[in-house]
């Protein structure tokens, strides 16, 4: 179990060559559940975005792509994370269509409701406290904006809940928490969508108007 466990909790926050294969295996392993997850945004075109626990980068390619007017910042506190993210979006970067930043959902160093869409794929099993996170979320966002959270793991199938015991500090979350969540942190109209034939959950809220 040793190695597996390792590579495994290499979801939670990649380092070293471990993190740098996890990071590869998840560009190309979460593709297909976040093309699913956002099919349902159903948004005026965002003009910025944020992508937290933005991973590899592929999910900030992947917005700017829907939604070529945007600018897109991704967050993450792995400093491989960030990394990867420049290097797959070096050209975005370059036109000035993308920024990755270093930092923590819990304490976010990013100016008050600066973005229309905030997204976070499959990151808040790793965040210290949903409400708390969810707030700083909120913070970011303008009025009215969207937060979009898409799971491969709905807190009930056995199979995807097992992970809460290989990697270190996961919590899985049925839908109901994270819409009790969004709530208390100051969203509303929270709508919940769920794959069916997998454990594939999506949830979007938004930022109250005032
Ligand atoms: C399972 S990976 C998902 C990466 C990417 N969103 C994707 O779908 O491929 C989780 C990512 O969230 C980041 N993360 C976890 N907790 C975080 C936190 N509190 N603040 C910022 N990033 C966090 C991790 O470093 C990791 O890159």
């Amino acid at each position: 179990m040793g190695i597996i466990k390792d590579y495994m909790n290499q979801t939670r926050k990649p380092e070293g060559i471990l993190g740098k294969m996890m990071i590869l295996g998840m560009n190309m392993g979460h593709a297909g559940m976040a093309k699913w997850g956002t099919s349902f945004l159903d948004v005026r075109p965002p003009e910025q975005i944020v992508d937290l626990g933005c991973g590899g980068g592929s999910n900030l390619m992947a917005l700017a792509l829907k939604y070529p007017g945007s600018t897109v910042t991704g967050v993450d506190y792995s400093p491989l994370s960030v990394k990867k993210s420049k290097e797959k979006n070096k050209v975005l970067i370059a036109a000035g269509k993308c920024s990755v930043q270093q930092g923590d959902v819990a304490a976010l160093t990013l100016a008050d409701e600066t973005f229309d869409l905030a997204t976070a794929y499959e990151t808040i099993y790793f965040w210290p406290g949903l409400e708390k996170c969810f707030a700083e979320v909120a913070r970011v966002l303008k009025p009215d904006g969207t937060f979009m959270i898409v799971n491969e793991a709905d807190g009930y199938d056995a199979a995807t809940k097992k992970y809460e015991d290989i990697i270190d500090g996961m919590k899985v979350y049925t839908p109901g928490q994270i819409e009790e969540a969004l709530l208390t942190a100051g969203f509303e109209d929270v709508k919940s969508y769920h794959h069916g034939k997998k454990p594939w959950i999506t949830v979007i809220a938004k930022k109250k108007k005032q």
